[in-house]
């Protein structure tokens, strides 16, 4: 059964024209849609975020998320969609939608943000799988126009060279770039003759991508690209993701420095946990989102995340990184008490008003109530 919270939360939508469709590679397809000046304010967005289209399918409603390839100057909303398959959702919209038809857009979404530095000089890392190269691919352009020194290393793994999105977009971005942008391509599923090259991102490849590429740095010759490393930015399958924010954590990214987003339903913590907690069973927790109070929910016992818990009851709360980075799921704890594993994205001043990151908090005591509607 849908919950209430579900039903209140609910995104802003808008027609919106296609202005542009184009096939990208056998599964993918690029779509620019058109903002009508009286919208323009409402379709202004940042880096690294995505919009939700929403539209008829086999007497479906259909709404999936899709994030902007385009960066925030270029005033365009820009598109790149996976197609999942011959019957799928995303084949009839490539099929049906074209030029000068309409569809309904959400306003921009999602917190994947990176804050921008104009005057630093900044070593950005990223790593993308498929079709995950979207927000990444938005981050990049926005870097390389509003930091000028940012240098960024992109490393796009495939399953073969047909299917790298966007390949002709990177390579230009790379050769303006005057050296500040350098791609590398990763090919799972056919031959590579550089074996560094062959194989899925995963903890393994990180690792090897450490050693054989990040090794040396021209610009400073007593440390490695990596070791000045700023911020890493990742996107692909939850797998993926977690194994790669766990290898780059292990080798020494604080975690407040690794961001990703979590587009797909993936219910494992990314990161593993590294403390215990004394048992409490049948935690009994209350919240308030959107104006709807809920109580009266029983959380099996405080093993897991008291986010992750909720959502896996159904319960559609704001959530992005899952992992106390982005500041989506901040809420008021207003009766009860937990422990937080990551909480260096609230300030002390925060922390002493009682706000809290669910996507991290254990629950300590047999009760919670937590306001989200107070932010
Ligand atoms: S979901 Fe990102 S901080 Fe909780």
């Amino acid at each position: 059964m849908e919950n209430q919270l579900t039903v209140a939360n609910q995104p802003q939508f808008h027609r919106l024209k296609v202005a542009k469709k184009q096939q990208l590679t056998k599964q993918a397809f690029a779509l620019e849609l058109e903002i009508p000046e009286a919208l323009k304010s409402r379709f202004q967005f940042r880096a690294g975020q995505y919009v939700t289209l929403k539209y008829h399918f086999n007497e479906k409603e259909i709404q999936n998320d899709y994030s902007f390839t385009s960066a925030p100057s270029e005033e365009r909303l820009a598109l790149a969609i996976k197609i999942n398959g011959e019957n799928s959702s995303t084949k009839f919209l490539f099929d049906n939608y074209n030029v000068g038809d309409e569809i309904s857009v959400s306003e921009p979404l999602g917190r994947f943000f990176l804050n921008s530095k104009p005057n630093e000089k900044r070593t950005i890392i990223a790593f993308a799988s498929g079709i995950g190269i979207t927000p990444i691919l938005s981050h990049i352009k926005n870097i390389l126009i509003e930091e000028k020194t940012t240098r960024i290393f992109l490393f796009y793994g495939n399953k073969s060279y047909e299917d790298i999105i966007l390949k002709d977009e990177l390579e230009k971005l790379q050769i303006e770039s005057g050296g500040r942008l350098e791609c590398f391509y990763f090919i799972s599923q056919a031959p590579v003759k550089d074996k560094l090259f062959q194989g899925r991102i995963d903890e393994k490849k990180v690792s090897l991508i450490i050693n054989q590429i990040l090794h040396l740095d021209e610009d400073d010759e007593e440390s490695t690209i990596w070791d000045s490393t700023d911020k890493v930015l990742i996107c692909g399958p939850g797998a993926m993701i977690k194994s790669v924010a766990n290898a780059c954590y292990n080798h020494g990214i604080p975690k407040k420095n690794i961001h990703f987003e979590l587009f797909e339903a993936y219910n494992e913590d990314i990161y593993p946990m590294e403390k215990e907690f004394p048992l409490i069973e049948n935690v009994e927790v209350k919240i308030k989102f959107n104006h709807i109070e809920k109580d009266g929910i029983i959380l099996k016992n405080n093993e897991r995340k008291i986010l992750q818990q909720l959502l896996d009851l159904g319960y559609k709360l704001p959530y992005s990184c899952k992992s106390g980075i982005c500041g989506s799921c901040l809420c008021y704890l207003k009766n009860g008490e937990v422990d937080m594993t990551e909480d260096e994205y609230l300030t002390d001043n925060e922390k002493h008003q009682g706000k809290i990151l669910p996507c991290t908090a254990i629950a300590m005591s047999k009760e919670i109530y937590l306001d989200f509607d107070m932010i």
